[in-house]
């Protein structure tokens, strides 16, 4: 029998209330405490969680990534982020079940990010800079996924 054959399958799962200290530490982990000062964060700390998921294998929590309710002008979207999985576990496409998660649960809706074009581009995320997040951020990073590209000031919803 090989290696491979004797590993737990992982399973995508709604996060549920008790996962949120390990979701907690995955993202601190990936990101560090300087992720307080991004713009995505200053979103995050005032929009309604829309849905989260989780990464799971023999119960442990080895990925998450979280939607969260925003308007891009008038127009009801959700935000992305933010995503990671744990550094041994990478690689292995638990990124992408992730993203697609999201982009499940999300049907029509549109979904905007801050993050690596090389990485959301195979989603067909594409450059959104037209919409305008309230602080300081590279356009280059700003993403968009759903119909018409987006325009007008992201606010939380
Ligand atoms: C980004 C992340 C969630 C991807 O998770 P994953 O489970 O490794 O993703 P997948 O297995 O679906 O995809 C892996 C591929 O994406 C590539 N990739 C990962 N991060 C990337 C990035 N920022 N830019 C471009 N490519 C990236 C990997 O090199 C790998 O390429 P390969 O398929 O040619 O080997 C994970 O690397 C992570 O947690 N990173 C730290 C947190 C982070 O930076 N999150 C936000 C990214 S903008």
């Amino acid at each position: 029998m090989t290696d491979a054959a004797v590993q737990t399958p992982v399973r995508i799962d709604a996060e549920r209330p008790a996962d949120a200290a390990s979701v907690e530490a995955l993202v601190m982990a990936a990101f560090g405490p300087g992720r307080f000062a991004k713009t995505a964060e200053r979103i995050r700390e005032h929009a309604a969680v829309a849905a989260g998921f989780v990464a799971r294998e023999d119960g442990r929590v080895i990925g998450a990534v979280r939607l969260w309710s925003i308007t891009v002008g008038d127009r009801p979207a959700l935000f992305l982020g933010p995503i990671t999985v744990s550094a041994d576990s990478r690689r292995s496409g638990l990124g992408a079940d992730l993203v697609q998660a999201c982009v499940d649960h999300a049907g029509e809706t549109g979904i905007l990010l801050v993050g690596d074009a090389p990485y959301f581009g195979r989603f067909g995320f594409r450059h959104a800079p037209e919409a305008r997040l309230q602080g300081p951020v590279d356009r280059r990073r700003v993403l968009w996924l759903g119909r018409d590209e987006p325009a007008g000031a992201v606010h939380p919803a």
